[in-house]
């Protein structure tokens, strides 16, 4: 008699998902740590991965700044289990930027195969978790292009106003660009619209052109601008700590769910 044995490996595929755009103040840490949170709440396990030397991402959920972050962790300085924090919401860790990385564009510069660094390191720990948000600087240098050849998915954060745009044909670029040499398997995810104020006929007509341009790959939830988003990171709260019932929660809360459906 012939016996069979079937071993099933549980593991989960990690999607790393890099928020990109080189325009400053668009929302993409807002969006990448508040999507974070409510994606954790829904029982998934989620990485905060702060690749912004201004540390917004690592402020904003109450990060530890002091000790070594994701700059030591791809110069190998620092290991995995060193960088990981764990932040006040379960299923939501965290690695952290310090000061370090600011100089990171000029001595990764001269190094071969210098914009694998990232990639690289999340190998190591990429199916330990659901989904891994990469945040990123405004500005297209090497930083960004190690995250977006680290990703699975880009997402592009557009603030909800004129010439939003405009700013994208330069990002769309750098992705099709990232894709045909460095990383094949990059996507676009989507694009989440932020800040969208709906009193204004501006709004509905940057949203109107978004939709022309991206078609079905913009998100359905838009964000609304709402004050409680923006004084949340000061105390070192995501939204769903700070003000779980005010507009900007509830509408990152539907974007999960969204992400979680369009994204497996
Ligand atoms: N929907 C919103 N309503 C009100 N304020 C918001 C909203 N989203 C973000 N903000 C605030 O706007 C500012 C810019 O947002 P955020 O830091 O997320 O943008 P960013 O694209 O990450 O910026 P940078 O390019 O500097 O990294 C922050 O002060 C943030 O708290
Ligand atoms: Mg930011």
């Amino acid at each position: 008699m012939i016996k069979s044995y079937y071993i099933v490996i549980m593991m989960t595929m990690g999607k790393s998902i890099i928020f990109a755009n080189q325009k400053g103040g668009v929302g993409k840490t807002t969006t990448a740590v508040n999507l974070g949170s409510y994606i954790a709440e829904m029982g998934k396990n989620v990485l905060l991965v702060d690749f912004d030397p201004q540390g917004n991402m690592s402020l904003a959920v109450g990060g530890d700044r002091k000790r070594p972050g994701v700059y030591e962790w791809i110069l190998k300085k620092a290991s995995s289990t060193e960088v990981i924090q764990r932040t006040a919401e379960p299923g939501l860790d965290l690695i952290s930027a310090n000061v370090n990385l600011s100089g990171i564009n000029v001595e990764l510069a001269e190094q071969p195969q210098r914009e694998f660094f990232l990639r690289n390191a999340l190998q190591e720990i990429k199916n330990n978790y659901h989904y891994i948000f990469i945040d990123s600087p405004p500005s297209l240098d090497l930083v960004t292009v190690n995250g977006l050849t680290a990703a699975d998915l880009v997402m592009i954060p557009l603030q909800t106003e004129f010439f939003a745009i405009e700013g994208t044909s330069q990002l769309v670029r750098t992705i099709m660009m990232v894709k045909q040499n460095l990383n094949p398997g990059l996507e676009l995810g989507g694009i989440i619209l932020t800040m969208k104020d709906n009193r204004t006929h501006l709004s509905k007509n940057v949203v109107d052109e978004a939709l022309a341009y991206f078609k079905d790959k913009v998100f359905r939830t838009a964000i609304p601008r709402n004050v409680a988003l923006a004084e949340a990171p000061s105390f070192g709260k995501t939204i769903k700590a700070y003000q779980p019932m005010s507009p900007g929660a509830r509408a990152y809360e539907l974007l999960a769910k969204e992400v979680v459906e369009r994204v497996k």
